[in-house]
């Protein structure tokens, strides 16, 4: 089943400044996680193309890119947190920019929240978590690289997210943007928010 067509999907523009950020005209879905957890193959699975670079060094994508979908939504493209080897005073100033990015954002439909399935939500997860559900930011969390365990292992990791991350289990998707599991469950959360339209 395909719940969504895409017909467009394009790098809309990338930002390294707050000033620099599109207009914010369309409902936006900001992508936080850990360097290295699969955003930017999380939006190649979601359009079905190759729009955003992805790679196996972490810290890839330094600034914000916004990728526009069919004219209706946008996909954003944050910087990862948690990469060690990026100075310290490049952390703080991503960490600022990634926190007003959520806090501020008018258009900021939801976050979603990108957790590698294999270890399920570390430290600085659970920070970025309790941190967005002080400031009452909309989220969901979706669980990557699946096809690397198991169905009762990842049924753990579900119940694990949701309990650790306070979101209700339809909230909660895994995903795998190697095998495209996931992708009609996680456009459908999309669309069931009303915030897009479907096909
Ligand atoms: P940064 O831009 O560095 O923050 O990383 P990112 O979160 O954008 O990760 P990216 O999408 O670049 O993926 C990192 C690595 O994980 C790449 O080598 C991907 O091929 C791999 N990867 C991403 N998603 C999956 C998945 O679902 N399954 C498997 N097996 N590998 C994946
Ligand atoms: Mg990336």
């Amino acid at each position: 089943m395909h719940f969504m067509k895409i017909s467009k999907a394009f790098l809309l523009g990338s930002a390294y400044h707050w000033e620099q950020m599109p207009a914010p005209e369309l409902p936006e879905f900001g992508l936080i996680g850990r360097s290295n957890v699969g955003k930017s193959s999380l939006i190649n699975m979601l359009v079905g193309r190759r729009v955003a670079y992805t790679s196996n060094t972490p810290g890839k994508t330094r600034l914000m890119n916004f990728y526009m979908v069919n004219h209706d939504l946008v996909f954003v493209d944050l910087p990862g947190y948690g990469y060690a080897k990026v100075s310290q005073t490049d952390r703080a100033f991503w960490e600022e920019r990634l926190l007003r990015y959520l806090k501020e954002r008018t258009n900021l439909a939801c976050a979603m929240h990108l957790i590698d399935a294999r270890h399920g939500p570390l430290e600085n997860d659970l920070e970025m978590a309790t941190w967005m559900w002080q400031q009452d930011i909309r989220r969901c969390a979706v669980l990557t690289k699946v096809d690397k365990i198991s169905k009762n292992a990842i049924a753990r990791t579900v119940a694990q997210t949701c309990s650790a991350l306070h979101l209700d289990k339809s909230l909660v998707i895994p995903i795998s943007a190697e095998k495209g599991t996931g992708k009609d469950e996680l456009w459908r959360l999309l669309q069931t928010q009303k915030l897009v339209k479907e096909a």
